[in-house]
């Protein structure tokens, strides 16, 4: 997959050990995501994310992106192809720099995504939103996912799975 056609209206790159310290100052701004899921970020914990994959994947299906706007980084997102099956996407994580939120800059960002992932064959993209958190849960439900009635739960709080058909 070539992610840099993952938008016409923003710069994408696979991120790296050596964005951290910009990954950081995104997600620091996000502290009602963390009230929900936490514990709370760390250089530590995004190198992880870097790596994460889902059960029976490589690390050649998986994404870690970034989008940038005249070279200042607005989004990141974790990008998993086939998963959990070959026609479906998965979203792991997406977030956008609260300096540009709520002028929908993520839905239509998710929109290109979507696009691009219907050229690449892709029939569905599903991701998972903490249950209780209402500006995940308003964002995915207005980007036209919806629960697939499947939940999991971790030691910390519970995730509701949720689907789009392209
Ligand atoms: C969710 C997120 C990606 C949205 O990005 P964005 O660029 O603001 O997206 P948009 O402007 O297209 O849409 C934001 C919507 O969320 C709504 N919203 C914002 N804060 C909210 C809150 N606390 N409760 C309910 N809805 C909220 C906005 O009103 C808007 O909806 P509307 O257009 O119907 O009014 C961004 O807020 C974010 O990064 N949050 C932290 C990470 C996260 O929750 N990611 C998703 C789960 S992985």
């Amino acid at each position: 997959m070539d992610v840099s056609k993952l938008s016409d209206n923003y710069f994408v790159r696979s991120l790296n050990r050596s964005d951290i310290g910009m990954i950081l100052s995104l997600c620091r701004k996000n502290d009602l995501y963390y009230q929900y899921c936490p514990p709370v970020f760390s250089e530590h914990s995004i190198l992880h994310d870097m790596e994460a994959l889902p059960p029976r994947k490589s690390l050649s299906d998986k994404h870690y992106v970034g989008f940038f706007k005249d070279g200042a980084l607005i989004a990141v997102m974790d990008l998993i192809e086939a998963y959990p099956d070959e026609k479906t996407a998965f979203i792991g994580f997406f977030m956008t720099d609260t300096a540009i939120q709520n002028k929908g800059v993520g839905s239509a960002l998710i929109e290109e995504v979507c696009s691009f992932l219907r050229g690449e064959g892709f029939t569905s993209v599903r991701l998972g939103w903490v249950k209780g958190n209402p500006q995940s849960e308003h964002f995915w439900h207005k980007c036209g996912f919806t629960e697939t009635g499947a939940l999991y739960e971790t030691n910390a709080y519970t995730v509701i799975v949720a689907q789009r058909a392209l």
